[in-house]
């Protein structure tokens, strides 16, 4: 009796364990804004904007003035690169530590920056359905691959105005997160452009 119940127990913690790991294999990863590439006019403005140019911003060569000072200001050494540090790179790269994603170990170029997967979802999902499905795929299609459309505040709040920043509204009212109006901010991801197809 005893053995049975242990041996049903046992099964049942199997299960799970197999359940667990599947749905963790199941999850969508970060492929890299390369893997967006067919979006050539979002790619382009994407590189210009200000989340293209995220990493910059931990490196004290590539600072603004007014960076560095908006760091002073809040008694951080701005003399010094962040880039190595852990603490920084959750928002200044793509899907870090994440599997896929930018980390230590892996810093591919186009995992640099606050990348197209940040607010739309890491792709690697539903990028294959882009690509097999083109003008047919349905959002709901997408969405149920891990596509966020349109992006959505909760996204945006991952990295704005979040208490692991000190570059929030508590530190100082300027880098408080308006949704609403800082979605207007298109030159600091990309324009608006119509969808080719209606999805
Ligand atoms: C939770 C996400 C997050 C983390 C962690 C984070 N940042 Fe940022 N950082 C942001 C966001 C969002 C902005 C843009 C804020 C704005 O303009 O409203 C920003 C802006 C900056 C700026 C420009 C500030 C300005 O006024 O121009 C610098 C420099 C910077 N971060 C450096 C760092 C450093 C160094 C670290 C680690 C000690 C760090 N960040 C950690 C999200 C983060
Ligand atoms: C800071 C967030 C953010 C980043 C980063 C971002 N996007 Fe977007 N994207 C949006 C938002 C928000 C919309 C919806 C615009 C609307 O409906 O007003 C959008 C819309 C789109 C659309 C629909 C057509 C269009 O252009 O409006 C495509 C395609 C797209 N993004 C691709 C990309 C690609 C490719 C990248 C990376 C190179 C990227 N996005 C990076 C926020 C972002
Ligand atoms: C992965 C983290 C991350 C996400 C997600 C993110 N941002 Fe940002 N955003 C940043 C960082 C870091 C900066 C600062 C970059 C710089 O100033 O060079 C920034 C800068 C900006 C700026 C320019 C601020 C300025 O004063 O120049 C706007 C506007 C903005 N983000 C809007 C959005 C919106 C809208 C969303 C969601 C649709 C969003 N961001 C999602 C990290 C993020």
């Amino acid at each position: 009796m005893l053995g049975k119940l242990l041996f049903t127990w046992l099964g049942l913690l199997g299960l799970s364990l197999a359940w667990a790991t599947i749905s963790v294999a199941d999850a969508p990863e970060y492929v890299g804004n390369e893997g967006c590439n067919c979006h050539k006019t979002e790619m382009k403005d994407w590189a210009e904007s200000t989340h293209g140019k995220a990493l910059d911003q931990l490196l004290a060569s590539k600072r603004s003035r007014k960076q560095n000072k908006a760091m002073k200001d809040l008694g951080m050494d701005y003399k010094k690169d962040y880039d190595q540090d852990e603490k920084c790179l959750a928002c200044h790269t793509t899907g870090f530590n994440q599997p896929g994603g930018y980390s230590l170990k892996n810093s591919k170029d186009d995992l640099k920056g606050a990348g197209c997967e940040m607010c739309h979802g890491a792709g690697s999902k539903y990028r294959v359905l882009h690509k097999d499905k083109d003008e047919t795929f349905t959002k709901a299609e997408a969405a149920a691959l891990g596509e966020i459309y349109p992006p959505n505040e909760e996204m945006c709040r991952k990295c704005h105005d979040n208490e692991n920043s000190v570059f929030n509204s508590k530190s100082d009212p300027k880098y408080g997160f308006n949704f609403k109006e800082r979605l207007e901010e298109k030159k600091s991801w990309h324009k608006k452009y119509e969808l080719l197809f209606k999805h």
